[in-house]
């Protein structure tokens, strides 16, 4: 069977604890390249990115090179994309020519469900569409297991256009498998209209002090046809700055998934901040990817 990686609402809590802990265990490998085997040694994957990223793609690379296995960067705009060929005439092409993986990210919310059935190959969700974007779900609960040594009952405030943003939507999905209470925040026209027992809407600057993190995420300029933003006021009302740190608890984290705008959702400082673990979500980027990237391929390795 084919194993793909397309969003966390397909996995249940155990599975997705499972490729945690291995995650976990290449985070603590990786100074000891001796003890983390090639899994995929004579494996080609393909990062296949129509839309820009830095931390996504180069962070499934140097995962898929880390577990030996070689990588072709496809990229649109120097392709027969621009003769015209489709998404899915390009991805069977690739999945022609020998490529054993496919790592895809697109803008179109459907694009994953259309092309599915017909690849012989995984394909691994990179961001498609609003609705998820599941291996940075995947590195945000890694963040916040090693943090805190649990998941349930943890309390996290989501500020920003969460409306527009599938790293909330995967961040949502995973709190309800995990029992993570989310608090979203910000602006009442970039919150969507979901609320459960495990989310509900807050005040910021109310719920700061009682949570154990927070995610700071970016307007997502690109996905709004019109929308008038005036960075300092939004900064004011709801970007973290070290007013409303101080206001967190002293163990509480500052999460962002990047890229950031410094000075509109995050201040220079916060983003450095000993309570930052911002880049630490980087670097978890590449263990939770080598997982993702095991688990995928592995039926494939005799
Ligand atoms: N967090 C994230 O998806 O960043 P990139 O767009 O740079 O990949």
């Amino acid at each position: 069977m084919i194993k793909h990686f397309l969003a966390l609402s397909s996995f249940s809590q155990s599975d997705l604890l499972s490729l945690i802990h291995r995650a976990h265990s290449f985070s603590i490998n990786i100074k000891h390249p001796d003890k983390i085997q090639q899994l995929l040694s004579s494996k080609i994957v393909a990062n296949v990115f129509y839309e820009p990223s830095t931390r996504t793609r180069c962070s499934f690379e140097i995962a898929a090179k880390r577990l030996g296995a070689e990588v072709i960067n496809f990229v649109p705009e120097n392709s027969s994309v621009k003769k015209g060929e489709t998404v899915y005439d390009t991805l069977k092409s690739l999945e022609s020519l020998g490529v054993e993986g496919i790592i895809l990210r697109h803008s179109d919310d459907h694009i994953i469900d259309e092309i599915k059935p017909y690849l012989k190959i995984p394909l691994i969700n990179a961001g498609a569409g609003k609705h998820e974007h599941p291996s940075q779900g995947l590195l945000d609960i890694l963040t916040l297991y090693q943090e805190f040594g649990k998941l349930e009952g943890l309390k996290v405030a989501v500020c920003g256009d969460i409306k527009h943003s599938r790293v909330a939507g995967s961040l949502m999905v995973a709190a309800k498998i995990f029992g993570i209470k989310l608090y979203l925040c910000g602006p009442e026209i970039l919150l969507p209209d979901i609320e459960s027992d495990h989310i509900q809407k807050a005040n910021f600057d109310e719920i700061l002090p009682e949570v154990d993190a927070v995610m700071m995420l970016r307007i997502q300029l690109e996905r709004h046809e019109t929308l008038e933003l005036d960075s300092s006021s939004y900064h004011h009302q709801f970007g973290m700055n070290h007013k409303r740190q101080l206001k967190m608890k002293k163990e509480g984290i500052i999460l962002h998934p990047g890229p950031f705008n410094r000075g509109i959702e995050i201040s220079d400082e916060m983003v450095e901040h000993p309570q930052s673990r911002i880049f630490k979500q980087m670097s978890n980027g590449v263990f939770a990817r080598m997982a993702i990237l095991e688990w995928t391929m592995k039926e494939e390795l005799k």
